[in-house]
């Protein structure tokens, strides 16, 4: 299902800044809530989660890189607006803290301060931070209110949004975890200021991904407009970051624990885990990196298979290209039947056979059920080999 297209009178009023509400149906328990986004939205966070959910007593995790940059900062702003913070828990920074032994330390951690069914779990960091606070949230006292406060583009624009909590095992990323909602999403773009630039750019491809799932225009202004998101322009970051979310907000509400559209969003993902699972989740690759890669392989494989023309391919691979986002697996002893393997037993896959998100041209992503994985493993031999 495609996202929104935005009309131009939509797109001025990102410009400055915007509350997107994520509303679910009727029927469903799960309480609406606000992504708000702008530039000075950290100094305001006591506000924005008072005026929503109270005067709170909170806990804030975040992770040894944003500790010392955003911790102390955001403490003292909760502080002074009338929250209590009871205690500061903070990660090892990395993929690596996506496992059971830290989830069980935090949760235990977070027990032993006092926390109680109105205590508020406040998640300062990127994807690795809003996974794992997503997922105590979820577990202790069978479920604590949660605010998520990303601060890499990643998170700001796909993770941070929509419920989704997880830890890594052998067999996978995110292979075990949990949906559930934040109630609020604070994102203050200038919190991206301080972001490795490596991060930075990779967080750029689950942008584009909006544009190649939904909406080619959306994709057209990314080949515009890119280069001064990643230049650190503001405002068009806040333009690409309310689009995103706005975006994902709607196929979220639609399908909250993806039986279906929702998985739309995983354009790029299963080629992309597989990398990240064969290379250990190791620095060899980070996330949006492996989607880059993945993106362009699924791109191809659609071409492959008749499903979307070559040039569609060129036309994302030159952008990839233009805002040095990789196009190919970084070297490594990779195994293709492992990968395969790997794919196999992706969320999305059932019964052994691999279910696979296809472009069938720029901004109309479709899902496929059992796709030949004969053209698969044609495609990670094109991949691995060029
Ligand atoms: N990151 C994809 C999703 O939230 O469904």
């Amino acid at each position: 299902m495609a996202p929104p297209p935005l009309d131009i009178a939509e797109q001025a009023r990102f410009v400055s800044g915007k509350v997107i509400s994520v509303e679910f149906s009727a029927s469903s328990p799960t309480p609406a809530y606000d992504i708000v986004i702008g530039q000075s939205i950290l100094t305001e966070a006591a506000t924005l989660i008072r005026q929503r959910l109270g005067a709170r007593r909170c806990v804030i995790v975040s992770d040894s890189i944003v500790d010392p940059l955003y911790r102390a900062r955001l403490e003292a702003i909760l502080t002074a607006g009338g929250h209590t913070v009871l205690k500061n828990f903070v990660i090892p920074a990395g993929e690596g803290s996506k496992n059971l032994s830290q989830i069980g330390a935090l949760a235990d951690s977070m027990l032993a301060v006092g926390v109680d069914r109105k205590t508020l779990i406040v998640a300062l960091g990127g994807g690795v931070v809003g996974d794992i606070s997503g997922l105590v949230a979820s577990l202790v006292m069978r479920g604590l209110d949660l605010v998520q406060i990303p601060t890499t583009l990643l998170a700001q624009v796909d993770s941070s949004v929509g419920g989704k909590t997880g830890v890594d095992t052998p067999y996978g990323k995110n292979t075990i975890g949990t949906f559930y909602q934040p109630r609020l999403v604070l994102i203050d773009v200038t919190l991206l200021d301080s972001l490795a630039e490596r991060e930075f750019r990779a967080g750029y491809a689950e942008v584009v991904k909006y544009g190649l799932i939904g909406d080619p225009s959306f994709f057209r202004w990314c080949v515009t407009h890119g280069g001064q998101l990643l230049n650190g322009d503001h405002e068009t970051q806040i333009h690409a970051i309310s689009y995103s979310c706005a975006a994902k907000a709607k196929i979220v509400a639609n399908d909250e624990r993806e039986t279906g559209s929702r998985a739309l969003l995983n354009l790029g993902h299963t080629f992309g885990h597989a990398l990240e699972t064969a290379t250990g989740f190791s620095s060899v690759l980070v996330h949006g990196e492996a989607v880059s890669i993945g993106t362009l392989m699924a791109f191809s494989l659609s071409a492959k298979l008749g499903l979307c023309f070559r040039h569609d391919y060129n036309d994302v691979r030159n952008h990839f290209l233009a805002v040095r986002l990789p196009v190919t697996p970084p070297p490594f002893a990779y195994d293709i039947d492992r990968l395969i393997d790997l794919m196999r037993h992706d969320k999305k896959s059932t019964g052994g056979k691999i279910t696979l998100v296809l472009p069938h041209g720029i901004g109309n992503a479709v899902i496929h059920r059992d796709v030949d994985p004969q053209a698969i493993r044609a495609v990670w031999e094109e991949s691995l080999n060029s």
